[in-house]
Parts: C-alpha cells; structure tokens; sequence
C-alpha cells in the first residue's frame, strides 16, 4: 500500500514537471546553484505578500527594499517591507542573517514554499546574492518597467549556494571611448543579476585621462578632452566617481579604479609637459596602437604625480584594490620598469591599499597582497605566484570581451583570437595555466575594452551572453559545469535579455527561448 501512494506521488510530481511547469532546476539558473531540489508547487506573490527581515538590522532592510523596488515596476504591487517580529505564517518573504559557516560571505539559503520563502544568509551580501536567485525563478516579465499581467509564481524547493571564487568582475575600457555615469549604473544593474561583485574602471590610456585628480587639473581639462577616433571624450569628477562607488556598493559591486603606468599614459604625457623626459607634451592620440607612451621613471616629478593620484583615488575608493596597470610598456626600459612598478608598489601600500596590476608586474618586486591580473603571459602568471602573489584570471582568449564572436561579427577585434560563446565558457580556471592552482587564483575577470565599442548597445552586443559564462565560472563549482547543461541555461536567459531590452548577440550556437 506503502508503495503504491509513493509510486502515485511520483507520477504527480513527474507529471507536474513533465507538463512545463517551472521549477528550480528547470529555470534556466545562471550561475547554476551549487544544491537544488524542487518541490512541487509554488509561491505565488500577490498584494499580500509582506517582506520580512530580521534582527532590526538597518543594512539587510536596504536590501530587502531594493528587493521591492525590483519586482515593483511590473508587478505593480507595493509591497509591504517590516521588521521580523513574531513567526510569520502566510504570504511572506523572510530575509535572514544566521551563522553558517559553509555560506560565507556571498553564500544564501533559499527555502520555497507554498505560503512562505526564506532566504537566510550569513550577510546582507549573501541576502542580495540570493534575491538575484529569487529574481531569475520569477517570470521573465518581471523585469519589464510597465505593469505585466501575472500570475507571479515562483516555483518550490531548496537552494544552498555560495561562490567557488571570490573576486568575480568585470572591467569597462571608458578611456579608448568615454561612457558616463548613466551607462556605467546600467552595465552595474546588468551584471549584478548575474552575482559579479567586482568593476574594474580602467581610468586612463593612450587616448584619454577620465578621473578628476584635483591637484593635477590639466589631465582631465586636456587630456580628458578626446578618444578613439577625434570624439569629444569626457571625464568622470570625483563626485561623479563617488556615486558610481555608491550605487555599486548599495549592489555589492566593488569599484576597482585603474591608471595605466608607466606605459599607455600618452594622455597624461599631452596634459603635462613635465612628465615627458624632453619636458615637451606630446599630441593628444585618438588612433589605437599600443606599446609607443612611457613615464620619464628617472624624474622626481613622475612620482610625485604618481603619489598626489593615487592619493587622491585611494580617498575615495573604499575597496582594497588599486590597479596599478603596467602592461605593454615597451617603450620603458625592462630595468626602468621593475624600479618603477616598485617605487608604485610602495606608494599604493603608503595610502593603504593593495596592488592590482597586468600579469608584467610580476616581472618586478610584488608584495604579499598583490594580485597579477592573467591576461596574456603564463610564465608571468607562474612568477607572480613564486613571489607570493595571487593570480586573476582574465586570459584574452578567453574572457576578452572586446573579441569578436567570430569573423562576422561587426564589433571588436581578433587579436587574441575569435571567443565565441563556447569558448568563452568552456574552460577552468584552475586548470588553464600549467603550475597554477585554485589556491593561488582569487576569481575571474571579464575585460571590455572599447577600441571599437562606441554605444551602450555596442557593450550589451560584447557582454551578452559571454559574461553570464564567465560569472557561472567564477561562481559555480567546475565539477557542476558543463556546456551542454549551460547552453540550455543561456537559452532560457533570452527572454529576460528580452524583458531587459538588451542588445545581446544571437549566437547560432544557442537555440534561444525567448
Ligand atoms: C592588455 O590587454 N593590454 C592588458
């Protein structure tokens, strides 16, 4: 008898998820959940619905309004957020702080039921990371700006899910092409659905100088004033920089701030006549070579500049991280580049902060804390690690986002060869580099540069869908992974691509569901 109501739950439970309704592992997670299980049924949020957190706490309420701001333009509802006071029975959704070591920083519990969800986490962080969950199981819909009809379902069952690496970012070139305020909130949104916590603003190039330094005011005033191409530039004020940090920060995102040294500087060279060893400035640049500017590294005044900007980036960065650049700088002498990725190392740690740097700097001095960022060079990636260092793995011909799809793709270039989205998938970071392990790598990066990206729609075409890979990557343990799981996953992610209005590139490689 026993058996026979088992066999029966069985065929509802197969039927129900056989008919196409959503659930957990059939929503198409990106990253994919460490633990799922589905149960039959769903929550369904309605009026009613209230939001709930627990202890008072000022942070997790920032979070759980965030939560109902997001569902707020499409469903329509104005949804109720208080504090936890008494156990809740129906209609609600508890976020709460508990103490459970396996979760860590970023890790959340997800409990579905018909009448009730709880989302528990060790952090508020953790909270935001498993709303983004919460977010992805709701109908694509919901990400619409105008009132959707429902219902507003989410299907039942059990999440346990934390990240496989901590540092998982994305870089924006806004020096080869400038993009404001404005568009760098909306990639932030974009990126955050897909839990990466980390943008890397890569500041200053060749072509342009975007952060206002205060004691050096013709950086921005001349060498701001251009980009690729002769267009008008543009420059982000230290106001404006502290509101992106802000809004970053309200998403868990931490800014990473980037200056280029002691080559890629040309815009830097043009502003000041002093910096150049002849004293004269050299002409503003809008063309796209690279490996032709350098620092004069044997003049007092080239550290002092170096000391008054990462002065002044580092008082208004709260993350750890300054990202000191130092790539291709073939027009320094290779023993003037180790003296002076040295003397920069000692002024970043001066003002607190740790250093960030191109897989080259290894080639210098590096102290305990420094990360070499991998894009290029394994031999630089194995150094960096014997001198203590730890490694961020952004290989080109993997995570480069400025890469075309393939050669017909109109957007960015080949260097480092064609990504598609496969390839842009397909890899583990722990196994690419020959002597490097999980232990030495802190996360996974995903660069665009903008030689040839003039629009936010020409971002969204470089982003999507590679960097939903790149954030599973970072996220999702290697042995969860597989293509041809994720294509599946990528495919259903078109709708809300849809919803969001993204400009994603159609890769003939997915069959998309939108
Ligand atoms: C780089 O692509 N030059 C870091």
């Amino acid at each position: 008898m026993r058996l026979r109501i088992l066999f029966l739950i069985a065929a509802i439970l197969t039927f129900g998820f056989v008919k196409g309704q959503n659930t957990i592992t059939s929503a198409g997670l990106i990253p994919k959940p460490v633990l799922m299980e589905n149960n039959l049924g769903a929550f369904e949020l309605s009026n009613k619905t209230t939001i709930y957190y627990t202890d008072n706490n000022e942070e997790l309420k920032k979070v759980a309004l965030y939560f109902k701001n997001l569902i707020k333009p499409a469903t329509g509802f104005d949804i109720a957020v208080k504090p936890l006071s008494k156990e809740t029975t129906r209609h609600s959704i508890t976020f709460e702080i508990i103490e459970n070591p396996e979760l860590g920083t970023e890790g959340y519990k997800l409990k579905i039921y018909p009448q009730v969800i709880t989302l528990s986490a060790n952090t508020p962080e953790g909270i935001f990371r498993g709303i983004q969950t919460i977010r992805q199981l709701l109908p694509a819909k919901v990400e619409k700006k105008t009132v959707q009809k429902g219902p507003w379902k989410i299907p039942d069952g059990e999440i346990t899910d934390f990240p496989s690496y901590r540092y998982r970012g994305m870089m924006l070139d806004v020096s080869r092409h400038f993009f404001g305020v404005e568009d760098v909130k909306h990639l932030i949104d974009l990126i955050s659905i897909y839990k990466i916590n980390t943008l890397h603003l890569h500041l200053s190039d060749d072509q342009g100088w975007r952060i206002e330094i205060k004691s050096w005011p013709k950086l921005t005033e001349i060498g701001g004033k251009t980009q690729v191409g002769g267009g008008k530039g543009g420059f982000f004020t230290q106001e404006d920089y502290k509101e992106i940090v802000r809004y970053a920060a309200e998403r868990y995102i931490t800014v990473i701030p980037e200056i280029d040294m002691p080559g890629h500087i040309n815009a830097a060279l043009a502003s000041y006549p002093e910096l150049n060893c002849d004293n004269k400035a050299k002409e503003l640049y809008t063309g796209t070579d690279v490996g032709f500017s350098t620092l004069c590294v044997h003049k007092d005044v080239t550290y002092k500049f170096v000391d008054d900007v990462i002065r002044e980036l580092s008082a208004i960065t709260p993350g750890e991280y300054i990202h000191i650049g130092g790539d291709e700088s073939h027009a320094t002498k290779k023993e003037d580049y180790i003296y002076f990725i040295s003397k920069v190392q000692d002024i970043v740690a001066k003002y607190g902060k740790k250093v960030l740097g191109w897989d080259e700097i290894a080639l210098s001095e590096i102290k305990p804390g420094t990360v070499a960022e991998y894009w290029a060079k394994d031999s630089n990636a194995v150094l960096a690690v014997k001198k203590g260092g730890k490694i961020l793995m952004a290989p080109g011909s993997r995570t480069y986002l400025d890469m075309q799809y393939n050669k017909k793709t109109p957007l960015g270039l080949h260097w480092s060869g064609y990504v598609n989205v496969k390839k842009a998938y397909d890899w583990d970071p722990a196994t690419s580099v020959k002597g490097i392990h999980k232990k030495d790598i802190t996360g996974v990066e995903s660069p665009l540069w903008t030689e040839t990206i003039k629009t936010f729609d020409d971002i969204e075409y470089m982003v999507f869908p590679r960097l939903p890979g790149h954030a599973e990557i970072g996220w999702t343990p290697a042995k969860e992974r597989s293509w041809d799981d994720y294509k599946k996953r990528i495919a259903k992610q078109a709708s809300r691509f849809k919803a969001l209005d993204i400009n994603y590139y159609k890769s003939p490689l997915i069959d998309w569901k939108e």
